[in-house]
This record gives C-alpha cells, structure tokens and sequence, in this order.
C-alpha cells in the first residue's frame, strides 16, 4: 500500500515537472525563423512568469509588421519569454487557423493585428472559448465581447497631424486637395480619416481647399463630424486598401479625371507611408502638377528616404517600441490574472475595450535626423543624405 503511494506521488511530480516544462516553452528552441509559414520563435527561460503568449501579425508585405515582428523579438529576447509570432498575409482564414494554432499549442495569452477587424470576431470567440485571453494590437478587432484590451497609439492624433501639416503648409484659397484612406476592414482607417477630416473639414468649408477627388466627401463637406457610414461612402471612394498597386491606380485614376487647373500645387492626405509613396509617384510623374505635399504615418525607411530626399513631406512616427512594451505589460498582467494598465476604452461596436494609448510625432526634413536618427531608433548608415 506505501509502496504504491509512493509511486503515485513519484508519477505525479514527474507528470507535473513535464507540465511546467512545456508552459515555460523549453530552453532548446534558437529563435529560428521559417519560411513558410512566417513564424518565429524566441527562445525563452521562463522569466519571473508563467505561461505562453502567442502574436499573429496581419501581412509580412508591409514594412509596418515587420517592424512589430523584429522589435517584439527584440523585446522579448531580453525578457526571456517564449512567444511565438505567426503572420496571416492578409488572410482572415489563415489568422483564424493561426490562432487555433496558438491554442492547440497551450498559449494562455494571444496578442493579434486582425487583418479585417470584423473578420477577426471569430477568432477571438475561439480564443476565448478556450480560456485565452485577447490582446487586441494597433488594430481594434470589432463586434464582440471576446477582446480583453487594447493597445494602440491616439490614431485620431494621426489623422489630426497629418492634415494639420496640409493646413500648415497651405495659403490663400481653393487649394487641390486629394484625399485618400486606407482599408475598410481596418477600423484604424475609420479613426485616422476622422481625425484628418476634424482639421481639414474647416478649411475646406472657408474655402482653403477644394477636394477634387470624390464626390462623396464633396456632398458631405459642409458637416463637421460624419457617422461612420459617412467615412464609409468616402473611404470607399478613396480607399487604398492599404496597398501599394491600388494606391497607384487609384492616384493615376485620379489625376487622368481631372484637368490641369484642378492641379498645380496640390495637397494630398495620404494615410501611410506605403501608400504616401505609391501616390507621390503617381503625382511626381504627372506634367500638369507644379509641386505636392504628401501625408504619410509609420516613418518606414523607404519614407525616411522619401523625406531626405523630398519627395515625401512628412510621416507620423508610431515608436513601435512603447507599443510592444505596452503589449508585453498587458500580457504579463493577463498571465498573472490582473487587469492591465488602462487610460480609456475603445468601443468596438459591441463593448467597451479598455485600452492604452500612446502619443505620435509629426517627422519632415527638419526634424527626422533628431527624431529618428539621433534618437537611436534607425542607424544612419540606413540612408543617404541625411541633413
Ligand atoms: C494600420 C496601422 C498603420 C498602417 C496600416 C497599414 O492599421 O495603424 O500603422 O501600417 O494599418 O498596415
């Protein structure tokens, strides 16, 4: 009877050594990438808290989620957690099967950028019907109760300094003005085209700018604040589809319907930087357009490169640095059962999601050396005629 007590109480620490094992992710994984399925894995002891966190990415094709992959690898390595990152290429199917992915392997915690914010619903309800908690990442996944917090930078801040930079730089009256928006399934796009039309809404109103290129924001330039099926008539007028090509077509599009006195000196609202180049391009080639300016957001290198060079004329920096920090904490707290920080709460059409936010700074030619460069957050060497 001892005997077999004994061998119990033997199986069941070995059973519970195997079990903290896999919940700290082992120490023989070496932060090894592979190609196809566009995952990485951080090697990881443990640190001071238990459990796995999984991150799914929207797309590798922009520059943007590289940069959250490389410096969430960043951070964590130095935490020592063990976090697996897996990317959906723009694909609500392949984020779902991913995240299903991250729940069969045992994470307690899923840190997600939905490609398509109401698409995403579905995959977060999984998660949550296993117990996993959701950290909704830059992107607020929409219409549903199964996200537990957000962390984002003050996207209406995007918007708002992206066309402050229009106003700033414009004078006199009847101004071209282009507008341009990002994807329709990204509920960020709703947010940075409401910030931009908060400040460019009155200055087009006095006559400041005239918008020549959709007829939606023209009939609906005399209303200060718009619904959000409003925006929805005019980014899907406008929209980019956060896409290089479409960004492209749309611009070429554009200025082919349109004559020569709706150019000139234009102003553009772009709504980030990958589009802000397709569009500059598009402009910059145009015969009939004597000078742009050009909005943009993430400060992605090819764009710092744009700017020295004047062919972009501004970007927002989002430090992705405080925002994976702000994800790590909040994952932490989740892991450890306690309520993130919060400073407010998004709705998400179904619920409030407490959320932190973090600031953004407007970047042109006379402040990028300092901001992006002296700061230490790009190395110089990454450009050339830096001023
Ligand atoms: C937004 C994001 C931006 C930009 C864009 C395109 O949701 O906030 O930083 O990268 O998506 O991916």
């Amino acid at each position: 009877m001892k005997n077999k007590l004994l061998k119990l109480t033997l199986i069941m620490i070995a059973l519970l050594a195997i079990l903290a094992l896999v919940a700290c992710g082992g120490n023989s994984n070496t932060g090894t990438e592979t190609g196809n399925s566009g995952s990485t894995t951080t090697d990881a002891p443990a640190g001071e808290v238990n459990g796995k966190v999984g991150i799914v990415l929207p797309t590798k094709d922009e520059p943007r989620w590289v940069q959250d992959e490389a410096r969430f690898a960043e951070a964590l390595q130095a935490a020592g957690y063990d976090v697996e990152i897996l990317f959906s290429q723009g694909d609500s199917a392949k984020e779902k099967a991913n995240v299903e992915d991250l729940i069969t392997k045992g994470v307690q915690v899923i840190i997600i950028t939905p490609h398509d914010g109401t698409a995403a619903a579905a995959a977060a309800e999984a998660a949550q019907a296993a117990g996993v908690k959701v950290i909704s990442y830059d992107r607020l996944i929409r219409d549903t109760d199964a996200v537990d917090y957000y962390v984002t930078f003050d996207s209406i801040a995007v918007g708002a300094q992206q066309a402050q930079y229009l106003v700033d730089n414009a004078s006199g009256t009847g101004n071209p003005l282009y507008l341009y928006a990002g994807a329709a399934s990204d509920n960020n796009a709703f947010i940075f085209f409401e910030g931009a039309w908060g400040v460019l809404q009155p200055k087009i109103a006095d006559g400041t700018f005239v918008i020549k290129n959709s007829s939606e924001a023209i009939a609906l330039q005399d209303k200060a604040e718009l619904t959000r099926d409003e925006m929805a008539q005019i980014i899907g007028q406008v929209t980019t589809n956060w896409d290089f090509n479409t960004a492209k077509n749309l611009a070429e599009a554009n200025l082919t319907a349109t004559t020569a006195e709706d150019k000139g000196d234009v102003f553009i609202l772009a709504p980030n930087d990958g589009t802000a180049r397709a569009i500059a391009d598009a402009f910059a080639a145009d015969t009939d357009v004597s000078s742009y300016l050009v909005t943009g957001q993430d400060a992605e290198k090819a764009s710092v490169q744009y700017i020295i060079d004047g062919r972009q004329s501004m970007t927002v920096f989002k430090d992705v640095r405080t925002l994976v920090d702000d994800a790590i904490n909040a994952a932490v707290a989740l892991l450890q059962d306690q309520a993130p920080n919060a400073t407010g709460a998004y709705n998400n059409g179904a619920v409030d999601v407490p959320a932190i936010q973090s600031p953004v700074v407007t970047v042109d030619g006379s402040n990028v050396k300092e901001v992006l460069i002296d700061s230490g957050y790009y190395d110089a060497a990454d450009f050339t005629g830096l001023p």
